[in-house]
């Protein structure tokens, strides 16, 4: 068989997957390019891991085809596929201590003692574990059991390493500090990496690039920044950060009306004279000086250290619109429940979404 290099590392062509009634895989598509540190994104249930699964082996596609590096392993047994998937329990042996833990793959794979020392002692570096080679993992936290079990996957030098909800277990300050790590340890190894995960922060803080998937299907795929700022439809935009939606209409003006207002927004595309909804993430709302923008007036305050998000009552929707200000300037007095504010938009920052987008 040949190799092709020019061919995506792994290339998932119109895969289907059912479970009785269940459509868990939807005729999805996907290319995994080199050293890509790549994010699946989506809720509970919209067939993450049989995604992975399948890429893994542990399931066969009912339809399409999976290739690595040009050459199909759709019906290939998991064992013969270079790559490695972790599961979210990882399943340290109990009985041996880190460095044992770590050589036992490689022990397996009947690879010279010599080199089994060598590269145990390398990833033992790279993970940070040297000075917890000798312990077991009932001496271990939780975050440097993830550690042993990342290394003992990594220490195989799997073409693609995949990874379901590897943080799953951990608090969410562990849980940031092992995002870095991950992030670090890819660079360095050069593994394209594929994490599953429901923590959308975490998705955009990891990858170079995300799909999001609903019911089977990727809605949307691209870079972190592509899919934040650009969402492609309503469920994107608000699966994905926090964004306020205004529901309206289009005119025959071409203009975004809502509860009295007209904005100018990019319509390219839309139909006019039907409802629309406007998509603006707080940090596009601006504070204007009182009575050149949209009145409101502020009905919550939420404290993040740096800044504050008000929760602002306007004619636009019966929710209150979230609305990022800063300590100081005119955000500070804004900050205060019952201060009449007046917004404006960053026109460029809206989307508009129509039925069926
Ligand atoms: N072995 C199975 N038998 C029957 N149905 C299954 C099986 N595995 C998965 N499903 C169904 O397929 C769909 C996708 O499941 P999957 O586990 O891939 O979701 P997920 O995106 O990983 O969700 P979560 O975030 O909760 O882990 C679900 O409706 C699930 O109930
Ligand atoms: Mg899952």
């Amino acid at each position: 068989m040949n190799i092709d290099f020019k061919a995506p590392v792994l290339a998932v062509d119109t895969v289907v997957k059912r479970f009785g009634k269940t459509v868990a895989v939807n005729g999805l598509s996907l290319d995994i390019r080199e050293n890509e540190f790549f994010a699946l994104l989506g809720p509970s249930g919209c067939g993450k891991t049989t995604l992975l699964r399948m890429i893994a082996g542990f399931e066969v596609p009912d339809e399409g085809r999976i290739r690595l590096g040009g050459i199909d392993i759709t019906e290939q047994a998991p064992e013969k596929r270079p790559l490695n998937l972790m599961f979210q329990s990882y399943a340290l042996f109990p009985h041996m201590t880190v460095r044992q833990n770590l050589a036992y793959g490689l022990e397996m794979e009947r690879l010279p003692k010599a080199e089994i020392t060598a590269r145990v002692e390398e990833m033992l570096k790279t993970t940070d574990l040297q000075a917890l080679a000798e312990r077991k993992p009932a001496e271990l936290s939780g975050g440097q059991k993830q550690r042993v079990a990342l290394a003992r996957a990594l220490i195989k030098r799997p073409k693609v390493l995949l990874l379901d909800e590897p943080l799953g277990a951990l608090d969410k300050k562990l849980r940031e500090k092992m995002q870095l790590e991950l992030k670090r340890l890819q660079n360095e190894v050069g593994i394209t990496f594929i994490i599953v995960t429901h923590d959308q922060e975490e998705a955009l803080v990891m990858a170079d690039r995300v799909a999001v998937l609903k019911d089977g299907s990727i809605l949307q795929c691209g870079t972190p920044q592509e899919v934040y700022e650009r969402p492609a439809n309503r469920f994107v935009a608000g699966f994905i950060g926090v964004m306020n939606f205004i529901e309206g209409e289009i005119g025959s003006d071409a203009l975004f009306r809502a509860g009295g207002e007209a904005l100018a927004c990019d319509l390219e595309g839309l139909k006019r004279n039907a409802t629309a909804v406007l998509a603006i993430r707080p940090e596009n709302i601006v504070l204007k000086p009182e009575g050149t923008g949209i009145a409101g007036t502020v009905v919550d305050v939420a404290y993040h250290g740096l800044d504050r998000q008000i929760y602002v009552k306007t004619p636009l929707s019966p929710a209150p619109l979230q609305v990022r200000v800063g300590a100081t300037g005119p955000g500070a007095a804004a900050a205060q429940t019952g201060a009449a504010v007046s917004l404006g938009f960053d026109a460029a920052a809206c989307r508009i979404f129509q039925e069926g987008t």
